[in-house]
C-alpha cells in the first residue's frame, strides 16, 4: 500500500471546460485515482479553479463584472462539468477562495526570497498615464517585433508565435484605455531557476528520468528547457491576485505571477482540506512525508511549470522548521516531496479541428449528455486520449466505441449470461456439478483473465489507452468462451454431465461478469454500478471496492449456489447512424459552415 497525492492541473475560472481539457487531466486523473483506491492505497485527490491573471483580468474587465463575481461564476460552472464527467474530487476550490491561499503563496515567496532564489530588478515597463497603472502583457497590442504584424499582443504574436517581450512591441496601444503608453521604471521580482537547477533540481530531475518516470513527450520539453534556463518574473501590476508580500519596498500595486500562485493552490487547497477534516496539520502529511507519491496530471502546455518551476519552488522551500506547527515542535524539519510523475498529455481536437468554444467548435454538454451516457463519454476519451501524441473526438469513432465495444462487448456478454440465468435458473447462480467438477479452467476464460490483468498494469504505467483496450478484450475472450460452451445446446441435453457442465459454465460465467464489473469500474463507475445490480447476490457489495488479484492463473472463486440475481437491464444503448449525422450536421452548422 502506497499513499499518493494525485492533483490535477487547476482550470482557469475564465470559461467552461470543453471535452479537450476532460480527456487531458481530468478523466485520466479520475480514472487512475479510482483504480489506486481499488488497490488498496491513500490516496487524495486535490484540484480547483485557478482564478487570478491578466486573462481573467481582462475579460471581467471586458463584461463589466467583478473580478471575484467573475471568478466565482466559472468556478460554479466547471464544478458542474467535473460532475457530470463522475470526476470526484476529494478536495476542491479555487486560488482566489482557498482561506489560507495568500498567506501560503507569500510564504512560499518570503522563504525563497530570503534563502536568495528570489531577486529582485529594476526595468522599464509600460505605464497608461491615462489610467495610471502598469500594463502587463495582454494588456497591450502593437507591432510584433519579429513579423511585424500590427496585433501582436504584450505576450505573444497570434500570427507567427512569437514569444515577445512587452518592451519591443512597435507602436503599443493600451487595451484598457487605448491610450499611448510611455516606459517607465519599476521593480519586480524574478525566481531565478538556473540557482534552484544547481541547487538540486537537476539531479532530482535526472534521477526520476533514470527511474523511467517521464514519458517521452516531458522529457523531449524539458531537457531542451533546461538547455537554456532563465530566471523568469514572478510578479505583475494588476489590482487582482495575490498581493507581494506587503512589508518589501515597492510591492505597491503589485501581485504575484498566476503562474507562482496557482501551483500553491495545490497546496492551499489541500490544507483547507484538513481543514474540514478537523486534522488542520494532516496537510503536511500529504506535502512533507518522503513516502508521499506526487503525480500531477496536466496537459502539454504545462509541463514548464510542473516539472521546473513548480519543484523549484517546492524545492526552495528546504527543510524549513518554521513550516512546522509550533504545537509540533520540537521535530525534525520536514521538505516538501517533489514530484513522483507529470503524466502528461497532447491536445486533444474535435473533429479535425482544435476546440473553439467562440468559433462554436465544441460539444454542446447539455445536448450530449441528454442523448449519450457518461459511462460510453468517459470510455471513449480514455480509449482516444492524447497519450503520445495528438488525438481528436470524432462522432463515428465514438459511436464505434459504444456500440461495437461497450454494447457488442460488453453489455452483450452481460445481458446473454443474465438473461440465460434467468431462463434456465430461475435468476439464481446455478450449483456446482454433482460429482466432481467437469470443466478445467478453459483457455479463453484464461485470456479473459490475462487481458483484465493487463487492465491493471497499464493503468500503473500510465497506458490508459491500451489499460481501456484490455478491458474490451477481457469481454471478447469471455464471449469466446460463452460460444465455445454453447450452453443452449448442454442445457437441452439428455445428459446429466451435460446438463452439470452447463451449470458450471453458467456459474463461470457470472463469476467472471463480477471481475469483468470491478475493473470496468474506474473507466465507467456508472455502468459498473449498475451491473452489480443485475448480479445482484452474486456482487457483494463489500468486493464493489476491491481490485482483487484475479489473474491468469487465479481465477475468481465459485459463487455461492442459489444467489440470486437481479433484474437484468440495458447496460449500453446503441448509438444509431442518424444522430451520429445529425450531430456532425449541428456542429458544422453552429460553426456557421453549412446552412441548415
Ligand atoms: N490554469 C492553468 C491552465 O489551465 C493550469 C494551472 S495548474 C497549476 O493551463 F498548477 F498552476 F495550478
Ligand atoms: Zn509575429
Amino acid at each position: 500500500m502506497a499513499r499518493y497525492l494525485v492533483t490535477s492541473a487547476l482550470p482557469y475560472a475564465n470559461g467552461p471546460i470543453h471535452f479537450g481539457h476532460v480527456a487531458g487531466a481530468y478523466l485520466p486523473a479520475d480514472v487512475w485515482v479510482r483504480h489506486r483506491r481499488m488497490c488498496g492505497d491513500d490516496v487524495l485527490f486535490v484540484c480547483g479553479t485557478d482564478e487570478h491573471g491578466v486573462a481573467i483580468t481582462l475579460q471581467a474587465e471586458r463584461e463589466g463584472v467583478g473580478y471575484r463575481e467573475y471568478v466565482d461564476r466559472w468556478h460554479q460552472e466547471i464544478g458542474c462539468t467535473f460532475e457530470r464527467f463522475g470526476i470526484r474530487f476529494d478536495a476542491w476550490s479555487g486560488t482566489a477562495r482557498s482561506p489560507h491561499h495568500v498567506e501560503f503563496s507569500q510564504r512560499f515567496f518570503r522563504v525563497l526570497l530570503e534563502r536568495g532564489f528570489v531577486f529582485e530588478r529594476e526595468e522599464e515597463q509600460w505605464f497608461s498615464e491615462a489610467s495610471g497603472r502598469f500594463l502587463p502583457d495582454r494588456y497591450l497590442q502593437g507591432a510584433c517585433p519579429e513579423c511585424g504584424h500590427p496585433e501582436a499582443r504584450g505576450d505573444e504574436c497570434p500570427k507567427c508565435g512569437a514569444w515577445i517581450e512587452a518592451r519591443k512591441l512597435g507602436d503599443p496601444i493600451s487595451l484598457v484605455d487605448g491610450s499611448r503608453p510611455v516606459l517607465k521604471r519599476t521593480k519586480h521580482w524574478y525566481l531565478d531557476l538556473p540557482k534552484l537547477l544547481d541547487a538540486g533540481l537537476r539531479d532530482w530531475y535526472e534521477e526520476r528520468k533514470a527511474a523511467g518516470a517521464w514519458k517521452p513527450n516531458v522529457v523531449g520539453y524539458v531537457d531542451a528547457m533546461l538547455a537554456d534556463l532563465k530566471p523568469r518574473p514572478i510578479t505583475r501590476d494588476l489590482p487582482w491576485g495575490v498581493p507581494v508580500p506587503p512589508e518589501l519596498p515597492g510591492s505597491e500595486g503589485k501581485v504575484l505571477y498566476v503562474w507562482f500562485d496557482a501551483p500553491i493552490g495545490y497546496v492551499s487547497i489541500t490544507e483547507e482540506w484538513a481543514q474540514a477534516q478537523g486534522a488542520p496539520e494532516s496537510w503536511r502529511d500529504w506535502w512533507m512525508d518522503a513516502d508521499t507519491r506526487l503525480v500531477h496530471f496536466i496537459g502539454k502546455d504545462n509541463i514548464a511549470f510542473h516539472v521546473v518551476v513548480f519543484p523549484g519552488m517546492l524545492l526552495g522551500q528546504d527543510a524549513d522548521p518554521t513550516w512546522q506547527p509550533a504545537s509540533q515542535a520540537p521535530i525534525e524539519p520536514r521538505s516538501f516531496v517533489l514530484p513522483w510523475n507529470v503524466p502528461a498529455n497532447e491536445f486533444y481536437n474535435l473533429q479535425g479541428r482544435k476546440f473553439s468554444t467562440s468559433q462554436g467548435w465544441t460539444l454542446d454538454m447539455d445536448r450530449f449528455f441528454e442523448r449519450y451516457s457518461v459511462d460510453a463519454a468517459r470510455f471513449h476519451l480514455v480509449l482516444t486520449m492524447p497519450e503520445t501524441a495528438d488525438s481528436e473526438f470524432r462522432w463515428e469513432e465514438f459511436q464505434t466505441t459504444n456500440n461495437s465495444l461497450l454494447a457488442d462487448k460488453i453489455g452483450n456478454f452481460a445481458s446473454r449470461v443474465l438473461q440465460f440465468a434467468r431462463k434456465r435458473y430461475s435468476g439464481r447462480v446455478p450449483g456446482p456439478a454433482t460429482r466432481q467438477p467437469l470443466l478445467a479452467d478453459h483457455e479463453a476464460l484464461r485470456d479473459a483473465r490475462a487481458a483484465f490483468a493487463r487492465v491493471g498494469d497499464e493503468l500503473d504505467a500510465f497506458r490508459f489507452r491500451a489499460a481501456a483496450r484490455g478491458l474490451v478484450q477481457g469481454f471478447a475472450d469471455l464471449n469466446r468462451f460463452f460460444d465455445a460452451m454453447e450452453p443452449w445446446k448442454l442445457v437441452k441435453s439428455e445428459a446429466d454431465d451435460d446438463r452439470a457442465r452447463c451449470a458450471e459454465v453458467v456459474e463461470r460465467c457470472l463469476a467472471h461478469l463480477e471481475l469483468g464489473s470491478r475493473r470496468l469500474a474506474p473507466f465507467c463507475p456508472d455502468a459498473a454500478a449498475r451491473l452489480r445490480a443485475m448480479l445482484g447476490e452474486a456482487a457483494r457489495p463489500e468486493d464493489a471496492g476491491r481490485w482483487g488479484g484475479e489473474g491468469p492463473d487465479q481465477p475468481p472463486t465459485r459463487l455461492p449456489e442459489g444467489a440470486e440475481l437481479g433484474e437484468v437491464g440495458i447496460l449500453f444503448r446503441k448509438i444509431e447512424d442518424a444522430e451520429v449525422e445529425e450531430e456532425v450536421r449541428l456542429l458544422h452548422e453552429r460553426a456557421g459552415e453549412l446552412r441548415a
